[in-house]
């Protein structure tokens, strides 16, 4: 298409689609949005089925694999990560280099980035074997570097793997763990978590995925590839809005405050944060299941007290003509933040939870990019809108 050209100077027949928001930057069969039914199924199955029946680490197993395990192949997974949660020494001593308030997003890009100094034949993209066992190593390291740059934050030692857990308890024990002894959390609080990994495993084409893939198509290491995907997450656009909601509701602080708050959402003077999709034109799936996991969360922590806050808005909102016209329903942000809080995160661990259940998700997509035959560099056109032809002059004659 770039080849038709009206004459020399012509730059060709181009789209220009700022953000794409209507151009198909590759074929994926991982997963599948209908945003105006509210669909979203991994690999064709129903995320309110795996939520409900599955784990996270056998749905990071079905997004990678394109098929659910055997009993043996799911056993076998399940150790082969367990096994790999410790990270190298020098990559405790590089997170301990941090300052104390570093960003726990900045402290988790950067040593998922500079993990592929640890395993250099990582880049040799094109063995099977070899991009299985790096697609392993980077799913079991990820709650440990991120449950480290958690204790940084508080001045905290680092808490080592304790391999006898679950994949979702063992990062409860590195993040929250104060003594000799094991620290087990309450199965519904490692529940809960799991189930929200699973929601945020993948969402196809986002903008971390994009990164990912755009980085990955240079066919350089996947931990340099997922370390741009972090990097796209950390963005208020992507993955901040659940931590805007909570401070919302803070601010909104008690019911008899929310009809003059949805009078200014309506006025056009600020959003309903958590409202609104660019894709979902319908309630999202995962805001269903994320309501209702709240009640499992608050059955152990006592109820926050901004969840009622949060209730009533949605039941004021869904029932009036500005956000039903506008198919503003809540989605996946609305109701997690509250849960994070519950479990006593700071909000800017939030981002760090998301990018732990999304790497499956990165992962597939990586995985089928470099599969692809028809992939090619990421290379997109520009409409060039600058000057053209100019005469330079030295500086000695331009001053
Ligand atoms: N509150 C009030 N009005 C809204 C909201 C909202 N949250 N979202 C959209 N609208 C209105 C717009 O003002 C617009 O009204 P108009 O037609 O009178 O101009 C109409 O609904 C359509 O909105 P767009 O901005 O065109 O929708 P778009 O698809 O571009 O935006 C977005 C989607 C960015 C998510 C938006 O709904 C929003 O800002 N929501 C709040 C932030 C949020 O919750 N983000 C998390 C998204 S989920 C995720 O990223 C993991």
């Amino acid at each position: 298409i770039g080849a038709i050209k009206a004459d020399d100077d012509s730059p060709g027949l181009a789209i220009y689609d700022p953000g794409f928001v209507n151009t198909a930057s590759c074929r994926s069969a991982v997963t599948f949005i209908d945003g105006e039914k509210g669909i979203l199924e991994y690999r064709g199955y129903p995320i309110e089925q795996l939520a409900e029946s599955s784990t996270f680490l056998e749905v990071a197993y079905l997004l990678i694999n394109g098929a659910l395990p055997s009993k043996a192949e799911y056993e076998q997974w399940v150790h082969d990560i367990t096994y790999h949660t410790f990270v190298h020494e020098n990559v405790k001593s590089f997170m301990e280099g941090f300052r104390y308030d570093a960003h726990p997003m900045g402290m988790l890009m950067a040593s998922v980035g500079a993990l592929s100094t640890f395993y250099p034949e990582a880049g040799v993209i094109g063995d099977a074997d070899n991009r299985m066992i790096q697609i392993i190593r980077m799913i079991a390291k990820m709650p440990t570097l991120g449950a480290w740059s958690f204790r940084n934050a508080q001045g905290k030692p680092f808490v080592y793997p304790d391999n006898e857990l679950s994949y979702t308890a063992n990062f409860l024990s590195m993040l929250f763990k104060m003594s000799e002894s094991r620290y087990e959390a309450d199965e519904r609080l490692v529940k809960a978590l799991d189930t929200l990994f699973i929601l945020h495993a993948d969402h196809e084409q986002n903008c971390s995925a994009n990164a990912v893939r755009s980085v990955g198509s240079s066919q350089v290491d996947p931990y340099s590839a997922v370390a741009a995907g972090i990097g796209a997450l950390y963005g208020p656009l992507h993955g901040g809005a659940n931590e805007a909601v909570l401070r919302m509701l803070r601010r909104i602080g008690s019911k008899s405050e929310i009809p003059a708050f949805i009078e200014g959402v309506k006025n056009g003077n600020e959003k309903l944060m958590g409202f609104g999709h660019r894709v979902y034109k319908n309630y999202d799936p995962r805001a269903k299941i994320i309501k209702k996991a709240c009640d499992d969360v608050f059955d152990v922590t006592g109820v926050n007290p901004l969840l009622e806050i949060a209730q009533e808005l949605e039941k004021i909102a869904l029932e009036d003509d500005y956000f039903v016209s506008r198919k503003l329903y809540p989605n996946v942000d609305f109701y997690s933040g509250l849960i994070y809080e519950a479990f006593q995160f700071p909000p800017e661990m939030f981002t760090v939870l998301f990018a732990i259940g999304r790497t499956p998700g990165w992962l597939a997509q990586w995985l089928e990019l470099t599969q692809d035959k028809e992939q090619k560099i990421a290379r997109p056109k520009q409409i060039y809108t600058g000057d053209r032809g100019l005469d330079f002059t030295p500086r000695d004659q331009r001053w």
